[in-house]
Order: structure tokens, then C-alpha cells, then sequence
């Protein structure tokens, strides 16, 4: 009744629909490229940031005419809801923070993951976000969508300090406030202020990282001898800020798919690799966002337990073998947000 080729196609017909249902689970999960209108619609933001501090000849900037104190911007890169925003209100309600408001707020969410908003000071503080994903360039574009949106948004914005939502506090605002804005001493009256990124060039898996994207895929812009590893939080100066985002060369490498995704650490390489080429000596070359890389799991930190926590953590976590003391730590898990608020007046 039934001929052989018929039952066939049918039978054909029939597995398709069961591999689309089933693809997703049994392939690896695809990696996010980055489409040409989001790369075009990211290019005019970058331009309106840049513009905007072009300013006419012969008019005063505001930082001049009036006598403004300049703000922290502090920008949130993140895939879930924050965790520690009870812990971070905390934080911007300090007496000297909230005085003449010397901070804003930026948060880029992952559209796809419906982050709630914490409200308080993360009230529409939200900027207009695009995916993200780990192991990709995803990551820089995101990074730079809220340096140019913080740019734009406020000129008083003087340091860009890019935390994630593992991220905690380990001082006071003030502290903090008056960490980056020191006063300069004698020997620093004529440098310029220092972008806190760290910039790392002897570290065994650099190879392994230059040549993710294919052997010569980074000439000749990028040659290995000026290639960088850096953490992915920093706080950059407004100037640096500006070169991120004015940059063309090197994003057009560092944008170029990983052929091995295990060495695929885009965001770790552009930043520290950028800012040394451009500018070494504006550089700390280290960090001031903590992180505990001792026993790391797939590419991840230690991660603090609601066990681990307690004044002498955050007491061991401050001290850096620079001349500053660390001002976030991470990796926290978002259960330690109880024992965190606990200590928190405290220390
Ligand atoms: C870093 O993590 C390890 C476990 O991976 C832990 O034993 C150590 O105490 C941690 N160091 C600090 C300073 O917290
Ligand atoms: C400080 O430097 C020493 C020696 O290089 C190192 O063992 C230690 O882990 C460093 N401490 C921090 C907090 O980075």
C-alpha cells in the first residue's frame, strides 16, 4: 500500500521539527555576533559622546564656569539582577556621596535575562543594552556603551569605574571619593590622573590568547610584543575613557570571532592592550577591584561564601601591594548579602 521512498520522506518529515526542539540541547550554544546595525547604531553613540566634548572656540566648559566638583561614574555590567543594590544604596547614601551628589549610575542589563530594577538610587539607571555573552566581544561593546552614555550624559563625570554584579564595596563613598581625587603632592602636580587598569604582559597563557583568533589574525595592528592581560574592571580617567571609544584599529581585530573559545577572552585583552599602546604612562598597570584567583574553576574566581564572610575578610581584602589600598572585591556570592549588610556600619 505504502511505497518505500514515500514512507521515507515522511519519516523524514516527521524527525525535523523534533531537531529543531532538540538542536539547541545536543549543539554547543551559538556564539552572539555582533550584526551591523548594532555595530552601526553603537558607532553613532560613540560619536555623539566624542562630539559632545568638542566644544565651540570660546566657550567655558562647565567644570570652569562653575565650581563644580567632579563625579564618579560608577557603571554596572550585568547578565542577572544586582544582587548587592541593598549593599550599594548603602554605599551612595553616605552623608559626603549625597551631599552634592558627587557620583552617577549606569547599568547595562542583558535584554534577554529581565533584570528587575532595584529602584532607589538604580532607578531608571538602566541604559539602552544589547546581548552580551561570555568568551566574546560582546562584552567590549557593552563596556563601551556605558562609558560613551556616562560621557555624554554628564561632564562632570571625571573617573568611569566599571564593576560587575559579584562586585562589592570594601569603603566608604568617601573613601573611595577621596582616593581618585586626591590632592596632588609635590612630586604629582604635573602628571595627569591615573586610569587604575591593570596591564600584565609576562602571564603563561598570553600565546594561547593572542592566537585565538588564528595565528596572524591580530597583524599588524596588534603585534604579540604589545599584546596586554588585564583584569575586566577598572576605573578609567575621562581621557582614556575617550580613546576607548574613539577607537576603530583595534576594535576590528578584537571583534573578529575566537577559533578557540577556550583562550577567548576579548574583554581581558582590549582594554589594558589599547591603553598601553596609546598611553603607558597614564597607566597604574594595576587594579583596585580585588579578585582571589587562587584555585579559579573554568575561567572564574574564587567565590565568597555567606561562611567566609567577616570584618577581618573585608580587612584582608583592602590590603594591595600598591600605594592604594583596594576599594571592590569580588566574587561574592549573592547569598552574602545578609552577613555583608551586617558588618557593613561597621567596618
Ligand atoms: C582565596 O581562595 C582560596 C580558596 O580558593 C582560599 O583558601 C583563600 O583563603 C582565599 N584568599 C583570600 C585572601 O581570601
Ligand atoms: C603582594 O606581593 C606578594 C609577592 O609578590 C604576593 O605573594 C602577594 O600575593 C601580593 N598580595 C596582593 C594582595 O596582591
Amino acid at each position: 500500500m505504502f511505497n518505500a521512498p514515500f514512507v521515507l520522506l515522511f519519516a523524514l518529515l516527521l524527525t525535523l521539527p523534533l531537531l529543531f526542539i532538540f538542536a539547541p540541547r545536543i549543539l554547543p550554544p551559538r556564539r552572539v555576533t555582533i550584526s551591523l546595525p548594532d555595530e552601526l547604531d553603537d558607532l553613532a553613540l560613540f560619536r555623539r559622546a566624542v562630539l559632545s566634548t568638542v566644544r565651540p572656540p570660546g566657550s567655558v566648559s562647565r567644570l570652569g564656569s562653575t565650581n563644580a566638583k567632579p563625579k564618579i561614574a560608577f557603571l554596572f555590567l550585568t547578565n542577572t539582577d544586582l544582587h548587592f543594590a541593598p549593599l550599594w544604596e548603602k554605599f551612595f547614601n553616605s552623608p559626603k556621596s549625597n551631599q552634592r551628589k558627587l557620583y552617577n549610575i549606569y547599568i547595562h542589563a542583558d535584554p534577554d535575562s529581565d533584570v528587575k530594577s532595584p529602584g532607589g538610587v538604580f532607578e531608571n539607571r538602566f541604559i539602552p543594552a544589547k546581548k552580551t555573552q561570555r568568551s566574546s566581544p560582546t562584552l567590549i561593546s557593552a563596556a563601551r556603551r556605558l562609558l560613551a552614555t556616562a560621557i555624554l550624559d554628564d561632564s562632570l563625570n571625571a573617573y568611569f569605574a566599571l564593576v560587575s554584579q559579584h562586585c562589592i564595596p570594601l569603603h566608604s563613598f568617601r573613601y573611595v571619593y577621596k582616593t581618585l581625587f586626591r590632592p596632588p603632592t609635590e612630586s604629582t602636580r604635573f602628571m595627569n590622573r591615573l586610569s587604575f587598569i591593570e596591564v600584565l604582559s609576562e602571564e603563561p597563557q598570553l600565546w594561547d590568547r593572542y592566537i585565538a583568533r588564528g595565528k596572524n589574525a591580530m597583524l599588524p595592528e596588534v603585534p604579540f610584543d604589545k599584546f596586554r592581560i588585564g583584569s575586566q574592571f577598572y576605573i578609567l580617567t575621562r581621557a582614556h575613557s575617550l580613546m576607548v571609544i574613539k577607537d576603530r584599529k583595534l576594535w576590528r581585530k578584537f571583534r573578529l570571532p575566537c577559533l578557540n573559545v577556550d583562550s577567548c577572552y576579548p574583554e581581558e585583552h582590549y582594554f589594558p592592550t589599547l591603553l598601553s599602546m596609546k598611553d603607558p604612562n597614564g597607566l597604574s598597570e594595576y587594579t583596585l577591584t580585588r579578585v582571589n584567583w587562587t584555585g579559579s574553576v573554568d575561567g572564574h574566581p574564587h567565590t565568597y561564601n555567606p561562611a567566609d564572610v567577616s570584618p577581618e575578610l573585608i580587612r584582608t581584602l583592602r590590603v594591595s601591594n600598591s600605594t592604594f589600598s583596594y576599594l571592590f572585591a569580588r566574587k561574592f556570592s549573592p547569598d552574602c548579602l545578609q552577613p555583608l549588610m551586617g558588618i557593613a556600619d561597621k567596618v
